[in-house]
């Protein structure tokens, strides 16, 4: 959570910062703040609001953008309610330093009351104002150098962080480290300037090389020096390893679409694509993933796989389960990373467990992972961001280049983990004979055609979009689905509510009977999963028994479904495939539903209230 951004060169710092700031805004929004240095003074700006809301203030005032470095940030509250004292950036005591930061400082209250007897004062309720007064404490202390303050300063605090430290007395460099919360410097030709950025978005019009702090590393960044990468906890020097990024301007940008979500919605058919490109190959009989080839023993002869992920990705990793347990026979076990870090686990070395992240930085799953590691389990990660923590962190993995999810509520980086997750289920039942060569060409002939039908499904927007129009007031939805489509009952109530703010629950159709049946009455939109395969004739009771009690029925069907038609309010057809592989499909009349909604209510659909992308705090 949080975005920080920040420029040193010989350009104008505003408009990079300021502009970096709102491709950052996916990771906070309750407050922003930029820190320019115009050469003399510190001209700090922050505000409860978003980065237009400081735009706001900084128009007015031509003079509080002029200067060459500037440091920025954009909040997601943790310590202290959003408001414009606990915006970021921060000032030391003296006003000479200037911190973003984007974590949780866990011992700051210790901190704080031993900067209290020395003297200091806090204006803020925040556990940055204390670190960045930690760090001036140390410095006059040690009578050190900034680069020197922070690094003995971090030793001493417990939590994570990720910040850029600027000290107005030596205003030709950024000191920028990271544990825990991600950090990208982006590199300018021949040292010139350099950008700071939580994710490389904010900088890739200026360059293509970046440098990915590790944990435990602290970056002093010189302007026309370059950037020297020492341990925090040793003071070793590290090589820093520059990469070539892939990203384009145009991944990142709306492309004409109103939102990021509606334009990732419909990016669908081509991330699916790309996802198994190259991996999948029909004609020869064959998928190909060296993450899962290099290592297939492991997974051939592992007692079980856990599945651990958070939000959305826990979602597709339950659909993971049912895939891998009816494919591969492989007993699965589905946990939420914050529940499965903390509970005590058995975990064995004889257990592979697969994490699941979109951004590849949620702090939950990156603990889980490290906790599975120390017990010996081998750890596969799938995720879409190249080169995040957890790919690192994991022993072995596969991105799913769906491109970059701006929108807050995750789509196409759903649609994509459930592409991998059958993709990898089908290779280990080939692996280990589960599956016989026919359905094993059957099911790869039938993946191929996903992303045309995907295209097809969303030529209906505008049937979904008049479903949208007529539940939109509803105060409670109920989504249910059997088997595959279980989850994706959960995920399409969780959808309504992130962005729509309806209050809406998934369930196990057949559970219905055990509690929310008690909710139905002729208010209550039910949205059920009714594809022709799998459990059909059951859902159809389940059906029943709704309609005997007055709900309101918005059935998904397979093409040519005539059975439910006569008795649900409304139906969406899915065009016909295997049954399995009904997920990819029944998603994504949920995600257009939840979007109509969420924008007929006028709610802010890209970045809802309360939520954040990145979840880098536990
Ligand atoms: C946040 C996001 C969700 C996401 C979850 C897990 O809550 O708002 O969309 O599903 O984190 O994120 P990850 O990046 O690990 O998939």
């Amino acid at each position: 959570m949080c975005g920080i951004t920040g420029y040193i060169g010989n350009r104008d710092a505003y408009p990079i910062v300021v502009n970096g700031l709102k491709r950052l805004e996916y990771r906070g929004y309750d407050s922003a703040g930029i820190m320019i240095y115009d050469g003399k003074n510190i001209q700090l700006t922050k505000t409860k609001g978003k980065v237009s809301d400081l735009e706001v203030i900084t128009n007015k005032e031509e003079e509080r953008k002029k200067g060459n470095i500037g440091i920025g940030h954009t909040r997601w509250a943790t310590h202290g309610v959003p408001n414009d004292v606990n915006s970021h950036p921060h000032l030391s005591k003296s006003s000479d330093l200037v911190i973003v930061h984007n974590g949780i400082i866990e011992n700051y209250d210790s901190l704080k009351k031993e900067l209290i007897t020395r003297g200091y004062t806090f204006k803020s309720d925040t556990d940055t104002e204390v670190l960045i007064n930690l760090i001036e404490e140390v410095k006059k202390e040690e009578n050190c150098k900034l680069g020197k303050a922070v690094q003995l300063a971090l030793n001493n605090v417990i939590g994570a962080y990720a910040i850029a430290v600027f000290d107005k007395t030596k205003p030709d460099e950024i000191v920028v480290a990271r544990l825990g919360s991600p950090i990208a410097i982006g590199v300018g030709e021949g040292n010139s300037e350099f950008f700071i950025a939580s994710d490389a978005s904010p900088f890739i019009e200026y360059t293509k090389n970046a440098i990915y702090l590790e944990d435990e590393e602290l970056a002093i960044i010189k302007l026309n020096k370059g950037i020297k990468v020492r341990k925090i906890k040793d003071d070793s020097l590290v090589d820093a390893n520059i990469q070539k990024l892939k990203l384009s301007l145009e991944q990142i940008e709306k492309g004409g679409y109103d939102h990021f979500m509606l334009k990732e919605i419909y990016e669908q058919p081509k991330a699916i694509t790309d996802t198994f490109r190259g991996r999948m190959l029909p004609d020869e009989g064959l998928i190909k993933m060296s993450g899962i080839d290099d290592h297939l023993q492991k997974f051939l002869n592992a007692n079980r796989i856990i599945i651990v992920a958070c939000g959305t990705s826990w979602h597709a990793g339950l659909v993971g389960e049912y895939l891998l347990e009816d494919m591969a026979r492989i007993p699965v076990e589905v946990e939420y990373a914050s529940e499965f870090r903390y509970r005590n686990p058995i975990v064995t070395a004889n257990d592979v467990v697969i994490a699941i992240s979109q951004s590849g930085e949620t702090a939950d799953t990156l603990a889980a992972i490290k906790l599975a590691k120390s017990k010996g389990a081998f750890v596969f990660g799938i995720c879409n961001v190249v080169g995040s923590s957890i790919a690192r962190e994991t022993h072995a993995g596969a991105y799913t280049h769906a491109g970059p999810e701006i929108g807050v509520a995750s789509t196409k980086a759903f649609t994509t983990q459930i592409t991998l997750l059958t993709l990898i289920s089908l290779k280990l039942a080939k692996s280990k004979g589960t599956l016989s060569n026919s359905a094993f060409r059957m099911y790869l002939q039938n993946m191929q055609l996903i992303p045309n039908k995907v295209a097809d499904l969303l030529k209906i927007d505008d049937k979904v979009k008049e479903i949208a129009a007529v539940y939109k007031d509803a105060p409670n939805c109920l989504y249910l689905g059997r088997g595959f489509n279980f989850p994706v009952a959960l995920e399409g109530a969780l959808k309504l509510k992130e962005i729509s703010y309806i209050h809406a629950e998934g369930y196990p159709a057949a559970e219905m009977k055990h509690g929310p049946i008690a909710l139905i009455d002729e208010n209550m939109p039910i949205f059920v999963i009714a594809t022709n395969k799998g459990h059909y004739e059951k859902v159809v009771s389940n059906i029943q028994e709704i309609k005997s009690r007055s709900g309101k029925i918005i059935a998904i069907v397979t093409q040519g479904d005539t059975q439910v038609r006569k008795i649900a309010d409304h139906v969406i057809e899915i065009p016909e495939t295997e049954e399995a592989l009904t997920p990819l499909l029944t998603t994504i009349p949920l995600q257009l539903l939840s979007y109509h909604i969420a924008v007929m209510l006028g709610k802010n659909v890209d970045q809802p209230r309360n939520l954040a992308k990145s979840v880098t705090v536990e």
